[in-house]
């Protein structure tokens, strides 16, 4: 009741507006870009800080994470560039539950391997969708903490991977995970994957992706080229979710559907509208949103947002989705709905990020020496959109969870 009384006072409708921003034509040679590209490589993965071999800890190598600076390049273009065309995954390549950061890896933006670094992930969705700084290093802060290793600054977008060994000492359980590994980042009630335990909750799902386009056709925008009731509003998301959420709650036994993995939820269909529009019209229709999520492509002649998309931006949307069909965070013992007791933070924000801590393992707590001083960079990157103080609000999760 009061949280949905908060979200109300959330919700201040500011979906972005359509953008003019010019596109400037730069002509760049090729072997400039090449160069560029490989100082990037090189700054995003710097070697140990000098004194070698003395950092590694159970036969890893200790990287450094440093916060990037700010992109310098924010316009409005056609993504993907000449440098960025798709290749399809191979058999060891690592794909996962994010159709965001998959298009990404199939075009290069990513390491093809789908194994990245903060850094990587940083530049990747500020590169191809103008991502915000301090939301792309939030999440790419909660990927690495949650699912990857940050003492040698890799984690894989989809599942375990040899390339990613658990942390020194396993102090958070036997493998790293991955972010397609179910808690923490990956959760129920997506929009194109299953519950864990209802079927395949990784991949990208027809049946559902069939479900969300008759949502589409009921109460999408009509578009002079994609054709009518084509374009995915906010009333298709509003809609389109709230049937997501009935339909696990009825079927899924052990759903969990707790404030942050709600939040966050809704996030990711605002990610739909705020980061996969083509950027000159703010559309997102059809084949946009099938290139997206069922080839993991570009769409021919895309274009990003116009302007960082941060998180204000983002949440605003997430919260104008929930309004439609407010609820409240609770998970399915047994098959029997139980709201959540409260977090009672005194700010839907604060029990967010409050949330996600009390899934981050508490052995981030004890490390020390090169490990602690990533993990407090990362912990602060995280704690940053949420205006939360991240010394005083602590990982205290199960390790290995
Ligand atoms: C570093 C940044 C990012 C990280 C670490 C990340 C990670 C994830 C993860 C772990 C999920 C799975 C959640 C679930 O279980 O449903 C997810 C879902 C999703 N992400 Fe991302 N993501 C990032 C950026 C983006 C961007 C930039 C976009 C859009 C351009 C995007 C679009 C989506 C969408 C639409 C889903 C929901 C898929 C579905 O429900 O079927 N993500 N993301
Ligand atoms: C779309 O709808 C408009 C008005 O409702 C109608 O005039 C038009 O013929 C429709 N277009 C298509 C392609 O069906
Ligand atoms: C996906 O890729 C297939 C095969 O290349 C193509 O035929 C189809 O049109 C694409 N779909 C979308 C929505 O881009
Ligand atoms: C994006 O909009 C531009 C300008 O209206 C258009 O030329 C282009 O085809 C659109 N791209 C997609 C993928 O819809």
């Amino acid at each position: 009741m009061g949280l949905n009384r908060l979200w109300v006072h959330l919700i201040d409708v500011d979906l972005p507006t359509l953008s003019t921003t010019n596109r400037r034509m730069l002509t760049i040679t090729t072997t400039f870009l090449l160069a560029a590209s490989a100082f990037l490589r090189a700054a995003a993965n710097p070697v140990s800080s000098g004194s070698g071999a003395l950092n590694d800890i159970d036969g890893q190598r200790f990287v450094q994470i440093n916060v990037p600076s700010l992109p310098t390049d924010t316009s409005l273009k056609v993504i993907p560039d000449a440098q960025h065309p798709f290749v399809a995954p191979g058999p060891n390549d690592k794909r996962g539950p994010c159709p965001g950061l998959n298009t990404l890896a199939n075009h290069g933006y990513l390491p093809h391997n789908g194994i990245a670094s903060f850094e990587q992930l940083i530049y990747g969705v500020e590169g191809g969708y103008n991502m915000e700084h301090d939301l792309a290093s939030a999440l790419s802060a909660l990927a690495i903490l949650a699912r990857g290793n940050a003492f040698i600054n890799l984690v894989s977008i989809g599942g375990v991977s040899d390339q990613v060994p658990p942390l020194p000492g396993k102090i958070d359980g036997p493998t790293a995970g991955g972010l397609s590994k179910h808690g923490r980042f990956e959760g129920d009630v997506s929009l194109t994957r299953h519950d864990i335990g209802e079927g395949d909750y990784q991949n990208f799902q027809d049946k559902l992706y069939d479900q969300f386009l008759t949502y589409v056709g009921r109460y999408g925008g009509d578009s002079p080229t994609s054709g009518n009731a084509s374009v995915v509003t906010l009333r298709v998301l509003q809609e389109y979710k709230y049937h997501r959420f009935l339909s696990e709650q009825a079927s899924d036994p052990n759903l969990e559907f707790s404030i942050a993995r709600m939040i966050l939820s809704y996030d990711d269909a605002a990610f739909l509208l705020n980061f996969f529009a083509n950027g000159t019209e703010n559309i997102v229709d059809t084949d946009i949103l099938g290139s997206f999520f069922r080839n993991q492509t570009f769409p021919p002649n895309w274009h990003r947002r116009g302007s960082p998309g941060d998180f204000t931006v983002n949440q605003n949307t997430a919260a104008a989705i929930l309004s439609a069909h407010p609820l409240v965070p609770g998970t399915n013992k047994d098959g029997v709905w139980t709201p959540d007791a409260p977090l009672n933070t005194g700010s839907t924000f604060k029990d967010v990020h409050l949330n996600i801590m009390q899934n981050l393992a508490s052995s981030l707590n004890t490390v020390t020496g090169d490990l602690k001083t990533n993990v407090e960079t990362l912990l602060a990157a995280l704690a940053k959109p949420f205006g939360v103080d991240p010394t005083k609000v602590r990982p205290k999760g199960t390790p290995g969870q």
